[in-house]
């Protein structure tokens, strides 16, 4: 594996934040929710970093790029997030929503979710960014202002460049564990199961109710918030990209791939898009 680049490959400079066509997005209180949401989970890259990097204590070339390479850039999408929020919702107290999302979350996440295996952790870590470099393709494509657009598909493609790193450490592990294509899918379907439900909940509830003062956000509203979102999943979600990225460290034989592709789409759209 070749050596891991210290430096983002972007900055915060290289964002327009004074250019924001700012009436293009700020009455829309679903995108403000959704860019705080990702901002704060960005922001806690730390944590899963330090646990990853002390699970993979076997392996200086990993332990070498998580912590100089993934976690800097996780953290770059936060405060980059989190410029953009402020540009356009300047009242937002964001400091004060943070704490109260890391308050609620970081209990929750103990390293001893790490694993089972070395190469199992590898592969959930693809369906992880699977889900993150999905995740902004669809804000990409849906967004209403040309700066988020740019800021998101920067984010993006280093979502998919921590997928590939990912990918390839998962098949140096898998060359010793040799684990069985339906151990794989087991685990890839227990953390796509996972994946966007609790943190997303808890994130967006730190921003409403730290924005609405006294107010409190229920499972009720969030279920709406999901509902209403369900239309841009719908017209966004790149479902097949994230399918085939998901369905990549199972190795399938290609006849196999080809027809389980569309099949998985069209299940996919179904499930995410209701
Ligand atoms: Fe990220
Ligand atoms: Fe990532």
């Amino acid at each position: 594996m070749t050596p891991a680049t210290p430096q983002p490959r972007w900055s915060l400079q290289d964002i327009s934040f004074d250019h924001i066509q700012k009436e293009r997005i700020v009455q829309d209180q679903d995108w403000f929710y959704l860019l705080a949401g990702a901002s704060f989970v960005e922001s806690l890259a730390d944590l899963y970093a330090h646990n990853l990097v002390a699970y993979y204590d076997d392996n200086p070339s990993a332990q070498h790029w998580l912590g100089r390479e993934w976690e800097p850039e996780e953290l770059q999408h936060g405060r980059a997030l989190r410029a953009y929020v402020l540009a356009v919702w300047p009242d937002f107290d964001w400091e004060a929503a943070y704490a109260a999302f890391e308050r609620a979350y970081r209990p929750l996440c103990a390293d001893g979710l790490l694993g089972p295996t070395k190469a199992l952790e590898m592969a959930a870590r693809c369906v992880v960014e699977t889900g993150t470099s999905s995740f902004y393709g669809m804000i990409q494509a849906a967004s209403p202002e040309p700066v988020l657009r740019d800021l998101a598909a920067r984010i993006r493609a280093d979502e998919v460049h921590h997928y590939k790193y990912f990918y390839r450490y998962f098949r140096e592990y898998q060359q010793h564990e040799r684990l069985s294509r339906w151990r794989l899918l087991r685990e890839l379907l227990r953390r796509i199961a996972e994946v966007d439900q609790e943190d997303s909940f808890l994130a967006i509830k730190a921003a409403y109710e730290t924005h609405n003062r006294g107010q409190t956000f229920s499972r009720a509203d969030f279920d709406a918030y999901r509902r209403r979102m369900g239309n841009w999943i719908q017209r966004y979600y790149p479902f097949e990209m994230a399918v085939k990225m998901l369905l990549k460290p199972m190795d399938l034989p290609r006849l196999l791939q080809r027809a389980a592709v569309p099949l998985l789409t069209r299940k996919a759209r179904k499930v995410l898009a209701n």
